[in-house]
């Protein structure tokens, strides 16, 4: 894969088309979440201080191909703004009737950008057309999307045939941290999951488990392997009709000799907005909710953490939005950041359950990596090839 950075001294006065994923949850068009374009400055400095000409295209939500005004580019590029203390430009001109020299012609302007993509049913359609249109406004592509790779959709794949296509610079830090828990392995690795849906993660594990030294289950994930083995788990979340799944994994975690750890006591309440009552597994009470892992449980994940190398977390142990169900999350990460400071481990995280976690503990600097990603970061741990990546090969 060619990268931008290897092509930094031909940059300057290059109309770079930077598909980025400022894909942020808004709320009455306000910016809920900021990280996915806080992320993304190091590659717009980079280009600037380049002195490339920078034309930005993105999607934000589902609008189907319709104009939804609720979902405009507008406060992403007045966050940008700001944040750069630079002006951006928002195009909201209909594509079709645009021309290159439309764009870039204020001499003064070095970042413009596009209106939401998928306001055009062309994007998402792949449409080789609209993808011609696209790459007509400037001189070479660079995929900055790696949450957006994993769907072949215009702006991210059919624009790779018509301008010299680079992988950018958060793409690539993307794919090497993933490669190292999924290829070129520190060992021992521990990966520890949580999250409700096993049916989601099932396809991780399989493709993974071959290469764990040991697979940890917290959260509603360690609620479907307690039920499956008959354990009481009262009101809890679970996922119905996955004792299958779960015998697959225990039958593939024999061969392929990785360790399955899952509590062996919890923090319980009757209800979300409680308090916790530690309990051992035996012991949890038909009217009882399941919202962390116990101590016990804590000192047998914090001793395989000691032991590890390498370590991948997706999904929180609890309910951690209740300050008394988030111990189990906050000393998981607190025992990675320990081990990280020492350089000890590599650790990677993803999710936006587990990224909401870390940052609500102020922890998310202290891990080195950390994926804003969803679809793409499981496909990927899937072994599936990426669309936008496979691309730029
Ligand atoms: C994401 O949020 O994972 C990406 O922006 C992709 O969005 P999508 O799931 O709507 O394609």
């Amino acid at each position: 894969m060619k990268t931008v950075e290897s092509i930094a001294k031909s940059l300057s006065g290059k109309k770079i088309i930077l598909r980025l994923d400022l894909n942020v949850p808004l709320n009455k068009q306000k910016i809920t979440d900021t990280n996915r374009i806080d992320k993304i400055i190091p590659t717009l400095d980079f280009l600037v201080n380049n002195k490339a000409k920078i034309l930005i295209l993105s999607h934000v939500g589902r609008p189907k191909g319709k104009v939804v005004k609720e979902l405009s580019m507008e406060p992403v590029c007045e966050y940008l703004k700001n944040k750069l203390n630079q002006k951006i430009r928002l195009i909201k001109a209909n594509l079709n009737n645009l021309k290159e020299k439309d764009l870039f012609d204020n001499k003064n302007e070095s970042i413009l950008m596009l209106e939401n993509l998928r306001f055009y049913n062309e994007e998402e359609e792949n449409n080789e057309e609209f993808a011609k249109i696209l790459a007509s406004f400037g001189d070479l592509y660079v995929n900055d999307a790696f949450s957006c790779s994993h769907r072949k959709h215009a702006s991210v794949f059919s624009i790779t045939k018509y301008l010299p296509s680079y992988a950018g610079i958060q793409l690539m830090s993307e794919i090497t941290a993933l490669n190292k828990i999924t290829k070129d392995i520190t060992r021992p690795i521990t990966c520890i999951i949580g999250g409700s849906k096993i049916s989601t993660k099932i396809n991780v594990i399989k493709n993974l488990i071959s290469r764990f030294d040991n697979l940890i289950f917290v959260g509603g994930m360690a609620n479907n392997i307690l039920k499956s083995k008959k354990v009481q788990i009262g009101k809890s979340i679970f996922e119905e009709n996955c004792d299958h799944v779960v015998e697959e994994i225990f039958n593939l975690s024999k061969k392929k000799n990785c360790k399955i750890i899952y509590p062996v006591d919890v923090s319980v309440s009757k209800k979300i907005d409680g308090k916790g009552n530690i309990k051992k597994i035996s012991g949890v009470q038909k009217d009882d909710l399941i919202l962390d892992i116990g101590p016990e449980t804590l000192k047998i994940i914090s001793k395989t953490i000691e032991g590890s190398k390498t370590v991948l977390w997706n999904g929180p142990a609890g309910y951690f939005e209740n300050e008394n169900f988030k111990k189990g999350s906050l000393e998981i990460a607190k025992k990675i950041v320990e081990k990280n400071k020492k350089n000890e481990i590599y650790s990677v995280a993803g999710g936006g359950d587990t990224v909401a976690a870390l940052n609500s503990f102020n922890l998310t600097q202290h891990f080195n990596f950390v994926s804003t990603a969803g679809g793409a970061f499981l496909e990927f741990l899937e072994g599936k090839d990426l669309p936008g990546i496979k691309a730029l090969y």
